[in-house]
């Protein structure tokens, strides 16, 4: 029965915004059982909940008859009709399903969904009825006390969404601070986080929609949007790791960028001049900064127009192109989606004469001001109109331009008060899985920077099907991390906003995107030259590491400042360079897999603390980010801080990266609370203390790693020139990781590696007293190594043995700084190294 409540009856009757009572969807009537799930009805009202895996539950609830469409933007054709076994389960009070790992509990009366594991344990409980007011919906689960929450994309904020409220919406948000919503991107997708138990909600909703994590309700949270579809997705971990990869099933793993994209890039708004982009690769070179892109902002376009060139400044592109590739740098190049109204202008003519723009309510092209002044916006939510899109990089990528950068695509428009398009512009959908039809821009905003770097992306393609394209976006939607890495926008030159850039980063990492950076330095205003080192120092663990600043500020390229501060960040930029194996692994990793390369501690230890609790969310440890499984990276809380600070750490046994020294536990093992006594449920493994510096930046490794790095080299286009090196930190066996690591490697910027042109090896290790043996597996794939031998250093064992045995031979190590050296050579089919 579909209920209208009333006040005075139902706990549900107070009135939504619109003033109007909600209609709560409840009373089942009657129940359809399905071999992946259940369809039921209440009343006129339908839900049709089925399992696509047996931990990935997909909700769809309608009041009518008719279930919302069956499409999406963001889930995957093959996720979305996948189906997993589902046994029925009737009881007087609720019915439901079970697959090998979930249970569904649907109450008769009430319609509230309870999801439990295998073992019982709840995993997510409606806190009432869903509610419609309006066109608008709302669904409330219960939430616990240790709950905690993770994702929607960069929103700014601590890393934890407990306690905050979001709306999605994608906005040019220019100079947002931290207290901004909405910003520039929408991806309705969080994790949920208790005690070591994870699972995710995907709300795929394109229409401005919204997310409360207790901020209203003390033991609820809550998300809905205000119109649209309630069409969901749960996925079960139960472990954080496991939830993100569930996610990248669904949505997308992003594919593997050239790594040059991996490398220092330069970018600022803009390079006035062909010589001036040609001065500032010189000097990069000349002063040893290692770096593999320089952008070109909207000025090499002639009057601000996409697709063109202003001959003045720049009179021989190609000819620059040519000369910074014969230097191993890339070109990115801004290529904006908005396109000028003017007649003779070859988008335009083009794009009108196609029909490709969208339209007002009265069929007439609609026009907004961007920066090339009155402009028209191509209709992406069509195939058409993104092949046509894709086919407008021609020139430029035949110039040999490298990577393209799609910026304002919220979309931004300057003169309108909404900062967008109109609600009421027209788009029309030609997409599989959707009807043919008309949509608003209120349904089409959000997804409308994601349709646009997918054109880029498939223009790229189609245009050099063996080059891996390079795309940046600034907005976005779920499933976006197909088609582009991404930033997030324009962020200001204050410390606070450094701060920031890690939660963001991180939790972008979580929502699918693991190529993401924020402008180093800031974009609005100048930095200090304190604060643009200590940027550079953090950025070069980042995975988009691009220095980037808006007109009108200071220069503020690595040199500027003087020799001392360079030398400081050259430090960091040549370490990044230095890591640029195990950085390539973890591209590899991501593109495979999901899993973002930076991370948050509770991603790979969700069991750090004997209460579970996400180490994260300790003052102590908050401005802590993983990068891969291996490196821990421990800024200070505030970047700028004097004082003395604590470093928390996930597990027992870690390295000082840059002395090859143990970190030993100077102090009880919990952080320092002057009032509190140490709960000992929130005790972590291990801290140490750091004396800020401007110089220094802590990084650790994790015992038990295997790191591969290489001799440094002044761009990923230039081959290292010496032996591979594997730093082995002996370990402690008993932290339930595996003692090793990995190495990726292939061409850099070609398919070839889907053909087998790769090289893949793996390293495992087992360190005893008096005991060690690394075995370097075989070189997988057909990619030649680089290098004719490999240096193993070994840190953290010192048994007083110097012979080692390698395949049987004796090789003798030698003492290298804090480690035992041995170089051997590597001839590919493996090796055994031992010591006893
Ligand atoms: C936007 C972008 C910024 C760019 C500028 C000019 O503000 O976010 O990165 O430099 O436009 O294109």
């Amino acid at each position: 029965m579909l209920l209208f409540s009333l006040a005075g009856i139902s706990p549900f009757a107070q009135p939504g915004p619109d003033r109007s009572f909600p209609v709560v969807i409840r009373g089942v009537t009657s129940v359809t059982p399905l071999p992946d799930g259940i369809d039921i009805r209440a009343g006129a009202a339908r839900e049709k909940i089925v399992a696509l895996r047996n931990g990935i539950l997909r909700f769809r609830v309608s009041r009518t008859d008719t279930l919302p469409e069956d499409a999406s933007w963001a889930v995957l054709a093959g996720a979305r009709h996948s189906q997993a076994a589902a046994r029925p389960i009737t009881t007087v009070d609720f019915v439901g399903f079970a697959t090998k790992r979930l249970r569904v509990e649907v109450d008769r009366r009430t319609m509230e969904v309870t999801v439990l594991d295998a073992d019982g344990r709840v995993l997510q409980q409606d806190a009432r009825p869903i509610c419609y007011w309006g066109n608008s919906f709302r669904i409330d689960k219960v939430m616990p006390a240790n709950e905690h929450f993770f994702g929607l994309g960069d929103k700014t904020g601590p890393l934890d969404r407990r306690n905050e409220a979001f709306t999605l919406w994608n906005t040019d948000a220019y100079r947002f601070q931290e207290s901004t919503d909405p910003i520039y991107k929408s991806i309705p997708f969080f994790i949920t986080y208790q005690a070591g138990a994870a699972a995710g909600v995907l709300l795929d909703n394109t229409w401005r929609s919204s997310f409360d994590f207790g901020k209203e309700s003390r033991n609820s949270y809550s998300f809905g949007a205000e119109n649209g579809p309630i069409d969901y997705y749960l996925m079960y971990g139960p472990s954080p790791q496991k939830v993100v990869e569930e996610y990248a099933w669904l949505t997308g793993k992003p594919p593997l960028p050239p790594l040059w994209s991996l490398g220092f890039q330069q970018s600022r708004y803009s390079y006035m001049s062909q010589s001036k982009v040609l001065a500032v690769a010189r000097r990069l070179r000349a002063d040893h900064i290692p770096a593999d892109a320089i952008y070109l902002d909207i000025d090499y376009q002639e009057k601000d127009r996409p697709f063109t060139i202003d001959r003045s400044r720049f009179p021989d592109l190609a000819g620059m192109i040519a000369k910074l590739a014969a230097e191993h740098f890339h070109v990115v190049a801004i290529a904006d989606l908005h396109i000028a109204k003017v007649p003779g202008y070859y988008p335009y003519d083009n794009g009108v004469a196609n029909d490709d723009f969208v339209k007002n309510p009265d069929g007439s092209v609609y026009t907004g001001v961007v920066w090339p002044g009155p402009s028209v916006f191509p209709d992406f939510t069509r195939r058409q109109t993104r092949r046509w899109f894709g086919s407008l990089y021609k020139k430029l990528y035949g110039m040999g331009v490298s990577g393209f950068w799609d910026d304002m695509n919220e979309p931004s428009i300057f003169n309108s008060p909404a900062g967008t398009m109109p609600l009421d512009v027209v788009h029309r959908i030609d997409e599989p899985g959707f009807r043919s039809r008309t949509a608003t821009h209120a349904e089409i905003h959000n997804v409308y920077g994601m349709e646009n770097s997918r054109a880029t992306f498939d223009g790229l393609k189609l245009l050099k099907p063996d080059q891996r394209p390079f795309v940046l976006t600034r907005a976005t939607y779920a499933g976006g991390q197909r088609y582009a890495a991404t930033w997030t926008g324009d962020n200001s030159s204050t410390w606070n906003h450094l701060r920031m850039t890690t939660p963001m980063l991180e939790n972008l990492g979580l929502s699918g995107f693991a190529f993401a950076g924020a402008d180093v330095g800031g974009f609005a205003g100048s930095p200090t030259m304190n604060l643009l080192t200590k940027w550079i120092e953090i950025g070069a663990f980042q995975p988009i590491d691009r220095d980037h600043t808006e007109k009108g500020t200071q220069p503020q390229e690595p040199w500027v400042g003087g020799p001392a501060q360079e030398a400081i960040r050259r430090r960091y930029i040549d370490t990044r360079y230095r890591l640029m194996p195990y950085i390539y692994t973890l591209a590899d990793q991501a593109s495979r897999t999901g899993l973002p390369m930076i991370r948050p501690l509770f991603l790979e230890f969700p069991d750090a603390a004997a209460d579970r609790h996400p180490l994260d969310i300790d003052p102590e440890a908050s401005s802590e980010f993983l990068l891969g499984p291996d490196l821990l990276i421990a800024p200070a809380p505030f970047s700028d801080q004097i004082d003395e600070y604590e470093v928390e750490f996930p597990s027992s046994d870690w390295y000082d990266f840059w002395t090859g020294g143990k970190v030993h536990d100077p102090a009880p093992r919990s952080a320092p609370n002057p009032v509190l006594p140490p709960d000992p449920a929130r005790l972590v493994p291990l801290t140490t203390h750091v004396h800020p510096s401007l110089a220094g930046l802590p990084v650790y490794v994790r015992g038990g790693t295997i790191l591969p790095m290489q001799p440094l080299v002044q761009s990923t286009g230039e081959t290292p020139d010496g032996p591979l090196t594997l730093r082995a930190y002996a370990g402690n066996p008993g932290e339930g990781r595996p003692c090793g690591g990995s190495l990726y490697l292939d061409d850099g910027i070609t398919e070839a590696y889907r053909h087998g042109d790769f090289l893949r090896m793996k390293f495992t290790c087992r360190f005893e007293a008096d005991a060690l043996q690394i075995d370097i597996g075989a070189h997988e794939g057909a990619y030649p190594a680089w290098w004719k031998s490999i240096q193993v250093k070994i840190y953290g064992w010192n048994a007083g043995q110097r012979n080692f045995r390698v395949n049987g031979n004796t090789v003798a190590a030698v003492e290298c700084g804090r480690a035992l050296c041995i170089t051997i050579p590597d001839d590919g089919r493996g090796m055994e190294i031992t010591a006893r």
